[in-house]
């Protein structure tokens, strides 16, 4: 009976260690930092989009031109990146795309408004 009850103490204990940890990752996942993920991925851009570059996108002239600010979906930043053309060494996942679609959304595009 002792051994019984310590066995269920076990799976219980297992179970919820097992469901805390497993729904924080779900959270995670679910609901990443947009702001601070999708400037991740913008750091991929400036490697090759920065100070020396033809087109830089820290001139603010050149990134509102590829952006299109107004309309983000007609922008060809949007564009490019949503059909693995950019990044050109190595273009986003789907998950990357989808938080790099959301921030220039929700975060880039905004900057532009006054
Ligand atoms: C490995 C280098 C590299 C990376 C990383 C990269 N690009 Fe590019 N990109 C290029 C090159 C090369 C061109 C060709 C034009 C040029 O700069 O001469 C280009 C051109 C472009 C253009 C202009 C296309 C046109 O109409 O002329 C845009 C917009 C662009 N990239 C956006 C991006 C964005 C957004 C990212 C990040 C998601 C990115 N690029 C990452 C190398 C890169």
């Amino acid at each position: 009976m002792y051994l019984m009850l310590k066995f269920v103490c076990y799976v219980a204990l297992f179970f919820s260690v097992f469901n805390s940890s497993f729904g924080q990752a779900q959270q995670t996942q679910n609901n990443p930092d947009v702001t601070v993920e999708g400037e991740k991925l913008f750091q991929r851009c400036l490697q090759c989009h920065g100070e020396e570059s033809r087109i830089n996108f820290l001139e603010k002239d050149q990134l509102e031109y590829f952006l299109n600010p107004s309309d983000v979906e007609q922008g060809e930043i949007w564009y490019l990146t949503n059909n693995n053309q950019m990044p050109l060494d190595r273009p986003f996942t789907k998950e990357e795309k989808e938080i790099f679609n959301r921030w220039i959304k929700e975060v880039l595009a905004k900057k532009f408004q006054n």
